[in-house]
This record gives structure tokens, sequence and C-alpha cells, in this order.
């Protein structure tokens, strides 16, 4: 009997106008690229995928929270063990905080293990009268200003593909292998940011935490019964921005195959993908990928999305209109969310749309500051969450979730809270974002907290 093709299709894409990708010169070098990616093993498994959206299910119907956050774009050069820890520290932080406020299991997922493409206002750049194409992150081309580094390279995604691979290797072992163990709650704070108020309420909070836990385990109840006292589960995401990695990473899932169906269509190079603002097009080649695939989706949405496209767009990408599938990013920016923001939740609420609504604080609030740095202020940062809870109150939907641009690096990117309050003159000091400003650890923590206020009301 002949295996006939699956109804999804991991190249239709490939059919549509497609925005945001470099122009390989060397079409046999992609081609020769993109023949071992299909050969490597998968990163994630379909099981894994299946699990993310069952808990993306259970946010939807407002029984848990998503915590989604990372790097705005991995890089090739800032790559180590400890890089990956820290940022791992401050997600597990953040969610001790955010549990503690909502009374709720928080779904983390890291913006790690392969967010390396970026989406680029420009598509070249200009210094001193020179002109070359602008840097689309690691997996793409070079952040170095000359035409070699510049010029975009399939090479690139073999290396992200094993970077992502052994950042993966270590995410595992941290979640699974006694890292996390709640026991060891106070082992997770950063040298950095053991001081200010933050810091102060988290050991407030480890403390209350292993009071419960010396109770819990004189009532017998222990990690090895309990295993959600030793384990986490952690999951990770990036932009499914450049497909040609996206689609090599593609598998059938061979458990669910029936008859002449091969199984379902997997993209194993992440648990969760997400469209960027930039790359939303009803017709376009990265909706057309994502609908093809079962991994739960994230969509972003920005100012010049209207109700009735968001509805077009939920049709293509939730068909069946499965709680878990689909994650709405909005990302207005503090001063734009009032503006667009409502109108969206109202019709999608109206048409009896199941999907998370989370909030992207970050991708609308970017500012140039006078000393020419890209950066974002932690006050617009946190109105713009404020505002984003207020208007699901008052519509009666539920806020699902956060995303967040964040390292555990003690980096000085965006300006106000944490400990040392960054004033605009000291951005300089350790200024290492390869693209977007992120909030170091102390103000991502101070974050969480006050964002725990807001679920506990
Ligand atoms: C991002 O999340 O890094 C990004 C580019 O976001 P957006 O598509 O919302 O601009
Ligand atoms: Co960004």
């Amino acid at each position: 009997m002949s295996v006939q093709k699956n109804i999804a299709n991991s190249k239709s894409w490939r059919d549509k106008p497609i925005c945001q990708v470099p122009d390989y010169p060397d079409q046999k070098h992609l081609e020769t690229v993109e023949k071992k990616l299909r050969h490597l093993p998968p990163l994630v498994f379909a099981g894994e995928v299946r699990a993310l959206r069952r808990s993306l299910a259970d946010v939807a119907n407002g029984n848990a929270f998503l915590l989604q956050g990372g790097d705005c774009a991995e890089s090739f050069r800032e790559f180590n063990g400890n890089l990956i820890r820290d940022t791992f520290k401050i997600i597990l932080q953040m969610a001790v905080a955010l549990t503690y406020g909502s009374g709720l299991p928080i779904v983390k997922v890291g913006r790690m293990a392969g967010q390396f493409a970026k989406p680029r206002s420009k598509p070249t750049e200009t210094k001193e009268g020179v002109t070359l194409p602008s840097y689309r992150g690691d997996i793409i081309n070079g952040y170095e200003f000359t035409e070699a580094s510049r010029n975009p390279n399939p090479d690139n995604m073999l290396h992200a593909y094993h970077q992502a691979t052994a950042t993966l290797n270590l995410l595992r072992a941290f979640a699974h292998g006694g890292f996390s163990d709640l026991n060891k709650l106070h082992r997770w704070n950063l040298d950095f940011v053991s001081s200010g108020q933050a810091s102060e309420k988290y050991h407030k909070l480890t403390d209350d935490i292993a009071k419960a836990l010396e109770f819990m385990k004189a009532c017998g109840v222990v990690g090895d019964i309990v295993p959600q006292m030793r384990e986490i589960e952690f999951y990770t995401s990036h932009e499914a921005l450049l497909l040609w990695y996206e689609e090599a990473l593609t598998r059938y899932d061979s458990t669910t195959s029936i008859e002449d169906y091969e199984g379902d269509t997997v993209c194993t190079s992440a648990h969760m993908l997400w469209i960027g603002d930039r790359t939303r097009q009803l017709d376009g080649a990265h909706v057309e990928f994502c609908s093809q695939i079962i991994n739960p989706i994230g969509m972003k949405c920005g100012p010049s999305l209207t109700p009735d496209e968001l509805i077009q767009l939920i049709d293509k990408l939730n068909p069946n209109n499965e709680a878990g599938r689909l994650t709405l990013i909005a990302r207005f920016g503090a001063s734009q969310v009032q503006d667009h923001l409502p109108q969206l939740v109202e019709r999608v609420k109206a048409e009896g749309r199941h999907v998370v609504w989370s909030c992207d604080p970050m991708h609308g609030n970017v500012e140039t500051a006078e000393n020419g740095f890209k950066t974002r202020k932690f006050e617009n940062i946190l109105s713009e969450v404020e505002q984003f809870f207020q208007i699901h109150r008052q519509l009666g939907t539920y806020a699902g979730g956060v995303h967040f641009e964040m390292t555990g690096k003690n980096v000085t990117e965006c300006i106000g809270g944490g400990v040392h309050n960054i004033a605009t003159n000291e951005l300089a000091e350790r200024y290492d974002t390869l693209c977007d400003p992120r909030l170091n650890g102390s103000q991502a923590l101070e974050l969480a907290f006050l964002i725990a206020e807001m679920l506990k009301k």
C-alpha cells in the first residue's frame, strides 16, 4: 500500500509571499544545509508539544498562567552554561513570585534554544557612507559590520541547531536533575539580585515556602512521592521566522500514524513557535507554515491589526477552536494599548474563540534615549501590563500571561526599576544586547512581584 501525503504540508509556505527572510545568493548551498538538517535528530518530541498544548488550554480556561521570557536574540559568541543557568534561574524565581500571587500553576516557556532569527525594520544599514544588509540574527548573518559577515550564510543554521541542542540539554538537566527542587529555592538567587526590595520579598517568600515544605515533610509528603516538588516542566519557544530551518526540522509523529495518515506534523525545533508582528499576513508564508503544524502557536498582535483580520487569522491558525492551540501576544505600547486591545478582546470574546491572551510589554515600548541608546523604560513596561490586566478585568476576560525580553546577566539596557534604578547615563555600562534592550534579573524579578500583586486582585 502506498503511503499518501498528509493533509498537512510543511512545504506549502513556499508558494506564498514571504517577507523578513534573507536572499540566499547560493541556492545549492542552501539546499545542502537543508538536507543535512533534515537528517538531524529532532530537538523536541511530539508528546512534549502536546503536553504544552494541554497546559496552555488550562491557561485559556483561566486555570494557569503563562510566563514566557528570554533573550531578544540568542548569540553564537555569548554562549555558555552560566548564562543559560542564570536566565533559567530568573525565570524560576519569577514563576515562584507569580505562583504566590495567583495561586495558579505557572506554565514556563523560555525564549531559548532557538531564538536566533530577527525581523528588522530596514533591510539595510548605512554607516559612514557604507550600506550593507541589516543584521538578522546569528542564524542568518553576522553582527559585525563587514560585507563578509553581513552576507547571509546557510551554514549558520547548522551552528544554530547545535547550539540549540546544547542549550536544551542543559535546560532539561536543570528542570529534571534536581536543580529545580523546591527545597533549593534560596539557591536560585543571583548575586547581583541579592539586595533591594524584590530580593527581600523573594527571601521572605522562600522562607514561607520552606516552612510549608517542612510541614509537608512532617506529614510524609516528599519529592519521592510528589515529583512536582523536585522537578518542573520547562518549554522552549522562538519566532518561526527562518522557514527553511523550521521546515527542515518538521517531522511526522509516527505514534499517531494510522492507515494512510503518516502522523501529526510537528515542528521539532521548539515546543512553541510564534509569528512576529511583521510577518502575520493572512496569505503570507509564515502564517501558512504555522497553520500546518500541531505545535502551540503564538501570534504577536500590534497596532496595525484590525478585529476582522484577527478573526480571519484565528480561523486559519485555529480552525477547530481548540483551547491551547493559539496564544495572542498583545504588544501595543503603554500609550497605545487602550486604543487597540479592547476592541480585539471584545471581538474574540463575542465570537467565542478560545485563545490565551498574553502581554508582551516590551516591543511597543522601545525608544531611543537622548544618548542614542535603544532602550525601554521600566515604568512603561509596567504600565502596559497594568492596562492589559485592567482591560481584561473590565471585559470579563482572562489575562493569561506575560512575555518578556530578559536575561540573567546584570545588564544595563532598560531604564529604571530593579535594585539599581538604572539611569540614562548608565546605559553604556553593560549594554550587551545584539538587538532589543532586555530586563536584567533584578528588574525582571521586581516586575514579577508587581504582576503577582495584580494577579491577587
Ligand atoms: C520579538 O519578539 O523579538 C519581536 C521582534 O517582536 P514583534 O514581532 O512583536 O515586534
Ligand atoms: Co525583541
